[in-house]
């Protein structure tokens, strides 16, 4: 295989701006999928992709294109746009040699455009910018092209305008990429190595390593040492992604492909590390060779506990856990035991459509039974008797008469908006205590807001106000700023009179009364109704602040009675309610997970 004919990139983008669809065009033209086959955003496989809408996972591919008398493999890897998959973005980058830009004509420059193209640059990579969209009515296509060459600091003319849903200028724009994206490298002679960038895990065949061979060539049977975890195997298959798994005999210099490792213990193949292949029984020790860069694993900003529901599915959710960290390391995971509920795990996430996805995935993909607790940012807290704790919980924070001072994590915001929209968006300062730093013009009608606010403020739906107060058109990102001291409790939510510690919620001391009306209120609302009513209360130290009721579902015990029969119909109606009353002593519910995600919602 001749380096020179392949090109490596990904397709990076604001979130909704097309990627997937673009792909879906790419994978046409080089007739990879026959189009009798083609369904759209044909690499979101995984059912919540199609569900949701959204990439959630990088999607390699190999293409194969004849230009100019050659025959160019492409190797595509489609990234996710949300900012809570970054991680997958920039794993992915680090496998590619260049990037495609997206940019939706009737959007324009949005946050994710920014943040992944500066992730881009750090990787060196070769930018292919261009206008997707074209075809809608009411797309600004020359504004947002002047734009665009404006923050890449090039030539409008080096700008392809595209429609990826009706493929004009898409095979052009794949034209550039075999013209502007480098070949891969081809380093100094360091030994066979290969960077796992992704992974899965086959219940029969073990880890499935997705690499990208940086020097040397791969072939089935060869032996191979992982130079991080330093764990040694055999490679069992070896192949290209056309996007499924397609057996080949070998992998060599430049190219993208997987490696079966046969390895049953997820633990053992970590994203990152370098797969070295043993030469003639030299060891890699002998070489001295290094494990190449890998990648630095973010820090998760936000956390919950995750329980089964029947303590005996624990060993299963184990396991599946453990799966879903091998294909994604930004999600971590401990084991945990608490008083009320059991044992579990206390799990860290991006942000909350990370949460989300992951319950989904061991709800849906694991079928498996779970209690969720609300989650939380971490807190630093001094105790009056000067130890140091960092809490993740709700449920551990301390009593307020052993606190000292809290501290809690603040993030800086950079909200991108048309100038028109800026005034809407000052109304939800306060409510989601905001602190405005300085706002600057950004392009031709927009501005560009720095801020400050509490990350715990951040994850109560703050994303998807901005979007509706903006109509869809603003758009933030965001980043650790600092610490600061905070006055915080934890308010208790008492389901039947019983502490829920699934529910409970770290607030502001000033805003304990609102917050505790406006939770019970929302508990109402969305808590399944029972055979009989369920009082929902807020607390603090066990001193009640706010309730409602959730009422009975109320079976007709009447219906079968004809007439008028008065007496009959009363007895019947406190039988009922004795019933209740005995029904409500005994249950002990547990609050459906759904009731978590959507408290967060509300
Ligand atoms: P994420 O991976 O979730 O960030 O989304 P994405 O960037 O992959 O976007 P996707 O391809 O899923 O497209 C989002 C929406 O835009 C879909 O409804 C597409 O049909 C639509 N879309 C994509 N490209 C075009 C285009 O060129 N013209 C029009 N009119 N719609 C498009």
């Amino acid at each position: 295989m001749e380096q020179k004919l392949i090109r490596n990139f990904c397709i990076i983008s604001h979130i909704d701006h097309g990627k997937s669809t673009l792909a879906d065009r790419f994978l046409e033209l080089t007739e990879t999928i026959p189009k009798s086959k083609m369904e759209e955003q044909y690499l979101d496989r995984m059912s919540l992709e199609r569900e949701h809408g959204i990439t959630i996972k990088m999607h390699p591919c190999r293409m194969v294109y004849p230009f100019e008398e050659e025959e160019y493999i492409l190797n595509l890897i489609d990234t996710p746009g949300h900012v809570d998959f970054s991680y997958e973005v920039s794993r992915a980058l680090a496998a590619v040699e260049g990037a495609i830009l997206l940019v939706d004509a009737s959007k324009g420059i949005q946050a994710q455009t920014i943040a992944n193209l500066e992730l881009a640059k750090k990787e060196g990579l070769s930018i292919i910018p261009a206008i997707n969209k074209i075809d809608l009515a009411h797309s600004q296509v020359e504004k947002n092209k002047r734009e665009l060459a404006n923050l890449l600091k090039i030539k409008e003319e080096d700008i392809l305008k595209i429609s990826a849903k009706d493929g004009t200028n898409v095979e052009e724009l794949l034209k550039v990429v075999i013209e502007k994206v480098p070949p891969p490298k081809i380093p100094e002679n360091q030994g066979t190595r290969a960077l796992i960038f992704d992974s899965k895990y086959d219940s029969f065949q073990g880890v499935v390593a997705f690499v990208r061979v940086v020097e040397g060539e791969i072939k089935k049977r060869d032996e191979f040492i992982l130079l991080q975890k330093k764990k040694e195997g055999e490679v069992k298959e070896i192949g290209y992604f056309v996007p499924d798994l397609s057996p080949k005999e070998n992998l060599s210099t430049g190219m993208i492909g997987y490696v079966k490792t046969g390895m049953k213990n997820p633990e053992d193949v970590r994203i990152g590390d370098t797969i070295f292949i043993k030469e003639k029984k030299q060891k890699a020790e002998e070489k001295k060779v290094l494990p190449l860069a890998g990648y630095k694993e973010p820090e998760t900003m936000i956390f919950s506990s995750i329980f089964p529901k029947e303590p005996t599915t624990f060993a299963e959710i184990k396991e599946a856990i453990e799966e879903l960290h091998l294909s994604d390391p930004s999600f971590s995971f401990e084991e945990e035991r608490k008083k009320m509920i059991g044992i579990g795990f206390r799990c860290g996430f991006l942000g909350i459509l990370h949460f989300e996805i992951i319950l989904e995935r061991l709800k849906k993909d694991y079928k498996l039974n779970i209690v969720v607790v609300r989650p939380t940012v971490p807190f630093r807290i001094v105790l009056k008797n000067g130890e140091e704790e960092n809490i993740s919980s709700a449920e551990d924070f301390p009593e307020p008469s052993f606190i000292e001072k809290i501290e809690e994590p603040w993030v800086k915001l950079e909200i991108i908006t048309p100038k028109d929209y800026f005034n809407d968006i000052l109304q939800l300062f306060r409510p989601f205590k905001i602190n405005f730093i300085s706002s600057e013009n950004f392009g031709e009608e927009k501005l560009k807001i720095n801020c400050g606010m509490p990350f715990r403020k951040l994850i109560e739906n703050f994303y998807d106000k901005l979007k509706s107060i903006s109509q869809g058109f603003a758009s933030m990102s965001f980043d650790f700023l600092c610490w600061k001291e905070a006055e915080l409790l934890k308010m208790d939510i008492l389901v039947l009179k019983e502490k829920e510690p699934s529910l409970s919620k770290i607030v502001e001391k000033s805003e304990l009364e609102k917050e505790a009306r406006e939770t019970v209120e929302k508990i109402k609302k969305i808590f399944p109704s029972q055979l009989f009513s369920v009082p929902i209360q807020a607390a603090v130290g066990g001193k009640i602040i706010a309730r409602e009721t959730v009422k009975a579902k109320r079976k007709d015990v009447t219906a079968s009675l004809y007439g008028g029969d008065v007496t009959r119909k009363k007895k019947l109606l406190k039988k009922q309610k004795k019933g209740k009353e005995k029904l409500a002593l005994k249950a002990k519910i547990s609050v459906p997970s759904e009731v978590v995600i959507k408290l967060l919602k509300e």
